[in-house]
């Protein structure tokens, strides 16, 4: 149940350390059309979410400001007050906290509150929190009167390095996640590492999972400073957080630059940041989500290392490397042990449910999936395969499994 309310109670002594440093703001344009937003990356930064909407949108008068019940008591009278000395008319909405909330009745909620509160065609709004929040509120802007613009200030990091950044929004539905949604870039995106002080180790990981992905993908720099950095991100170190976030944003702004709405050729565009996801979100869905997004991710690059180098396109030691990698980050890395929870038709069923089958190779559309591998890190490259192929190339020398 969405709960609106003009002030929300705030425990003071949760009051988030942003008000206390100065900010220092990267930038990272990220090309959409005929448009470009930007990227803005610091701490403090969200003590100027009202600056900076104020700055893009001079003439909003009242502002949707959407969070979820764990995010909100600890950073809405931030965002309130930072919006509120802008002039804004402020008015909040919670959502219950959780992906088994991202659906089409929240949505529907959202969007009569926004009306109730008198918000129009020329008002904004602003999406404080993870990813949950990002996609539902930033469908709610796409949405409300065909339209409005939104900030994302994204608080969890993998909202910070991944979904905050290249406009998908999206509720889930019985049949799937994210298969109702819209393309709607925000007008900028505000990162203020530091509310990852209040996040949880489990969750920093699975954002630390995206970061790897996007280093697997596009720069082995990246790929081993995420490893190297991973215990000064765990003890929340602002200068590293900072600039790790900076590098992760900055690689996949310019994947989502080359292809904004998704249509680029199989191998060139944002496909490619599927890494890890075919497995990992038949695994996710599998668990019943006792898997976390992102620890399902960690799983998912290992298996496509496995894949890669099974197939013949990877370096022999691939899958030995990433999952060094992902249990470096804390995150789950026994593959096997996962894939022998589960029968190969359950795991058949689960990878050819997945929406993003069939998109490389037309003539095996009903089979075929963009099965993202790598030659090594920094060079991904597309197979089409069955997931009876996945399957079977998965469980090649451990048949028991
Ligand atoms: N739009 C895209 O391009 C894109 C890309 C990747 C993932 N996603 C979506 O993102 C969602 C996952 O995002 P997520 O991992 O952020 O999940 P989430 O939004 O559920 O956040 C994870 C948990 O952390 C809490 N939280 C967030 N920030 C916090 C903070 N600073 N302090 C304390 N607690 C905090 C949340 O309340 C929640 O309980 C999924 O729905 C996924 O489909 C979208």
């Amino acid at each position: 149940m969405i709960q609106p309310s003009r002030r929300p109670a705030v425990d003071k002594s949760s009051r988030p350390p942003t008000e206390r440093r100065k900010p220092v703001a990267l930038h990272v344009a990220v090309a959409s059309e005929d448009q470009s937003y930007p990227v803005l990356i610091g701490a403090g930064l969200l003590a100027r979410i009202g600056h900076e909407l104020r700055r893009s949108h001079a003439s909003v008068r009242r502002v949707a400001l959407v969070s979820d019940s764990n995010v909100m008591p600890i950073y809405g009278e931030a965002a309130r007050a930072s919006l509120e000395a802008e002039g804004f008319e402020v008015h909040a909405f919670t959502i219950p906290a959780g992906e088994q909330h991202k659906t089409v009745e929240q949505l529907v909620e959202l969007t009569e509150g926004m009306i109730e509160a008198s918000l129009g065609r020329r008002d904004a709004l602003v999406a404080l929190g993870g990813g949950v929040v990002g996609d539902l509120a930033g469908l709610a802007a796409a949405l409300f009167m065909r339209g409005i613009p939104f900030v994302q200030c994204p608080t969890s990091l993998l909202a910070q390095v991944d979904s905050s950044v290249g406009g998908k929004t999206a509720v889930d539905l019985p049949a799937g996640k994210n298969l109702l949604g819209a393309f709607h870039f925000p007008s900028v995106v505000v990162i203020d590492p530091e509310v990852l002080q209040t996040l949880s180790d489990r969750e920093l990981a699975c954002g630390l999972a995206e970061m790897l992905k996007h280093g697997a993908l596009f720069s082995r720099d990246h790929f081993n400073q995420v490893v190297e950095c991973a215990d000064r991100i765990f003890a929340r170190d602002a200068e590293v957080l900072a600039r790790m976030v900076a590098s992760s944003v900055a690689l996949k702004a310019a994947c989502v630059s080359r292809d904004p709405r998704e249509l680029g050729e199989a191998g060139k565009g944002r496909v490619l940041l599927n890494l890890g996801h075919t497995v990992g979100h038949a695994l996710e869905r599998l668990s019943n989500f006792t898997l976390l997004h992102g620890e399902a991710v960690g799983l998912g690059l290992i298996a496509a290392a496995r894949l890669s180098v099974r197939k013949g396109v990877g370096e022999p030691d691939l899958e030995q490397q990433m999952r060094n990698a992902v249990a470096s980050l804390r995150l789950p890395a026994d593959l096997d042990h996962w894939l022998g929870s589960f029968s190969p038709a359950q795991l058949e069923n689960a990878l050819s449910n997945d929406k993003k089958r069939g998109a490389t190779d037309p003539a095996r559309a009903a089979t075929s999936i963009s099965y993202i591998a790598l030659a090594r890190v920094g060079e991904p490259t597309v197979q089409a395969l069955t997931a009876a192929e996945i399957v079977a190339l998965l469980r090649e020398s451990n048949p028991s499994c």
